[in-house]
């Protein structure tokens, strides 16, 4: 593993920065406390929950959404495998990026009960990674509360989110949900601070063998921001490219694939509409309070507050204290600013 490995990290060496997180974290899980990991994509939440679990040498389940559509028989599936769950060692090589369990229903001729497979387990920590892209929310939440309440002393969960507003049933539970009454802890995972994100670069570039000078990170941080995820993106295609203004450009080419993706997603799962690219498209401009992003945009009182709180539940805009609206990634403002054909600030 290296520092500008693209997959998650999982061997706590090569978690650069998280240090304060990584200690929390870990003391939550010795404490059997669950807690939810909150953050933007690419923030380095998957790579803190795999390191915090192999810190702790702990049987580890990585459920991942986005691999395992159904969590209940993505459980039962991991722990139904002979060897009862993976333990993700911290030399361990790991295919391919996310470490995910893949669910194989065909596997396991005499299938289990979900019941007797939770009572022979041993201590687990199950990471229960981007949450809101389980199917059936409900079920999702009644079975975490099944396993809260009668399993506690075994099963640890780390829940992740990064479009966390979709799954607020888990992150902030009403009387009316599954879940409600457990005590959760959250913590949320912010960005680098430029001098923690020049370092990484330093440090990558060092590891790698690649020319450093303090111009180029500062240019890729202004470029990518905080974000470990461009970051590491951006140090991969540098030590592939060798040349870095060329690792910008791809980072940059790759990104906005991603983002594209990413987008049409959401618009798969009727979350987000090409109404509200237009208050992002205005927000290309700078960052801007309410009243002139009506202006702006010319929506009324109500749509813009939908609008905004919508994007601001999926992680895309984020409000400081001023209460001005910003884009919270400099990649998805620049692929919007190009989709758009917006000119340029
Ligand atoms: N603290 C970190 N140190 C080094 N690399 C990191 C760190 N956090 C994230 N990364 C890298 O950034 C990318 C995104 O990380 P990931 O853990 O998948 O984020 P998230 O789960 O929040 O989307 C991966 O390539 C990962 O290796
Ligand atoms: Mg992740």
């Amino acid at each position: 593993m290296a520092l500008f490995d693209t997959a998650p990290k999982s061997d706590p060496r090569f978690l650069y920065g998280r240090g304060k997180e990584l200690k929390a974290l870990s003391d939550y899980i010795k404490e059997k406390e669950w807690v939810i990991l909150l953050g933007p994509r690419r923030i380095g939440k998957t790579s803190l929950a795999e390191c915090a679990i192999n810190k702790l040498g702990l049987n580890g389940i990585v459920l991942d959404s986005r691999t395992t559509n159904e969590f209940e028989r993505g459980l039962v599936s991991a722990l139904a495998r002979p060897d009862s769950s993976i333990h993700i060692g911290a030399n361990a090589k790991i295919p391919n990026t996310p470490i995910g369990v893949e669910v194989d229903y065909t596997r396991g001729s005499k299938p289990q009960g979900l019941e007797t497979l939770l009572n022979r387990a041993k201590r687990t920590v199950v990471l229960l990674d981007e949450v809101q892209w389980f199917g059936n929310p409900r079920r999702v939440d009644m079975l975490l509360a099944h396993i809260y309440d009668y399993y506690h002393d075994k099963f640890t969960f780390i829940i992740t989110g990064s479009a966390v507003g979709v799954a607020r049933t888990i992150v902030d539970p009403g009387p009316r949900s599954a879940i409600y009454g457990r005590a959760i802890r959250k913590m949320e995972i912010a960005k680098w601070a430029p001098q923690i994100s020049i370092d990484f670069i330093r440090e990558g570039c060092r590891e790698k063998g690649l020319p450093y000078t303090d111009e180029l990170a500062f240019e890729v941080e202004k470029r990518l921001d905080g974000i470990p995820g461009w970051l590491t993106l951006f140090g991969f295609n540098y030590s592939q490219a060798k040349v870095s203004g060329n690792a910008l450009k791809r980072t940059a080419g790759e990104a906005f694939k991603i983002i594209a993706g990413e987008l049409e997603n959401l618009e798969k799962h009727s979350i987000g509409s090409e109404r509200q690219f237009a208050v992002l498209e205005a927000l290309t401009k700078g960052q801007q309070r309410f009243n002139e992003l009506r202006e702006e945009t010319g929506f009324n009182d109500v749509t813009l507050s939908n609008h905004l709180d919508t994007l601001e539940r999926l992680g895309y805009i984020a409000k400081d204290k001023d209460r001005s609206y910003a884009i919270s990634d400099p990649l998805l403002e620049a692929y919007i600013r190009e989709r758009h054909g917006a000119p340029k600030p």
